[in-house]
């Protein structure tokens, strides 16, 4: 397994003030980014360890609210090692966590709230329903951007005004989509987990126009179980140069 240095020198961020946008993903060999309805099942320790790392290196950890429908997301949050890590950079010792939603069909009680190890974040836009948003209001932050959906780059922006630069967007499929389409995304970390799912379960980048747009492969690393850990940069369109 690759050791903590490795990893932390693999996915080193170049500055921490340009606002950058890092997708962190896990499939299947034959594509599935679910098992069961869950990612959890494809992943292993290497796996794991590579999520606290990218967690700990981010400002703000962003998730779709179908994601947070599938998996919980209570009290997440770094080790004591990470968080020891983070304040020696000068960062707080937790990154933030941010929900997108336009139906915003979570209540204030949720886990992901009830669980957060920092306050929380929501991200919505003004059409979405009023009385739901003032209950969040009580347990995060909430910040409206766009009319009819979650304006992307709008949210990029509010975030970065806020310090929230380094952006790790761990899913899901939609989000991934939508963030695509309006070229936010400058990096996919992908883990290949060595399993084969069948069945009909989706991708990792679901809604968006059919194209291939290309990546440039900036580190591989394996371990002994066969998890390929790839990073790769976009080519056209992210903004954060990774060169
Ligand atoms: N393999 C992996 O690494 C991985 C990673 C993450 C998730 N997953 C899996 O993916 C599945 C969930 O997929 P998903 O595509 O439904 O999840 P998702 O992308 O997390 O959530 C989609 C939801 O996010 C909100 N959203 C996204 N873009 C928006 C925008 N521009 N404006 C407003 N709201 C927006 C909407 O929430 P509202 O409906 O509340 O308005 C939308 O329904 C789960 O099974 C999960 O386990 C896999």
């Amino acid at each position: 397994m690759p050791s903590r240095e490795e990893l932390l020198a693999a996915y080193r961020l170049p500055d921490r003030e340009t606002p950058r946008i890092r997708m962190n993903f896990i499939a299947s060999v034959d594509g599935a980014a679910t098992v069961h309805g869950g990612s959890a099942e494809l992943g292993g320790v290497t796996d794991r360890a590579l999520m606290q790392i990218l967690r700990a290196m981010a400002d703000v950890i962003v998730v779709g609210a179908g994601t947070v429908r599938a998996e919980g997301y209570g009290g997440t949050g770094v080790g004591g090692a990470d968080a020891a890590w983070r304040t020696s950079q000068g960062l707080p010792d937790q990154p933030r966590l941010a929900l997108v939603s336009r139906g915003l069909e979570i209540a204030p009680q949720h886990p992901f709230f009830a669980e957060a190890v920092a306050r929380p974040l929501v991200v919505t836009c003004a059409d979405a329903d009023a009385a739901r948003r003032r209950a969040l209001e009580e347990v995060a932050d909430v910040l409206v951007c766009g009319e009819t959906s979650v304006d992307l780059p709008a949210m990029r922006d509010a975030l970065a005004e806020r310090g929230l630069r380094q952006v790790l967007c761990e899913g899901g499929p939609h989000l991934f989509g939508a963030l695509y389409e309006d070229r936010l995304v400058d990096e996919v970390c992908l883990t290949l987990a060595p399993r084969l799912v069948g069945g009909d379960a989706g991708r990792i980048l679901r809604g968006a126009d059919e194209a291939a747009a290309r990546l440039r492969l900036l580190s591989v690393l394996a371990d002994a179980e066969g998890f390929v850990l790839l990073r790769y940069a976009s080519v056209a369109g992210g903004e954060g140069d990774l060169s």
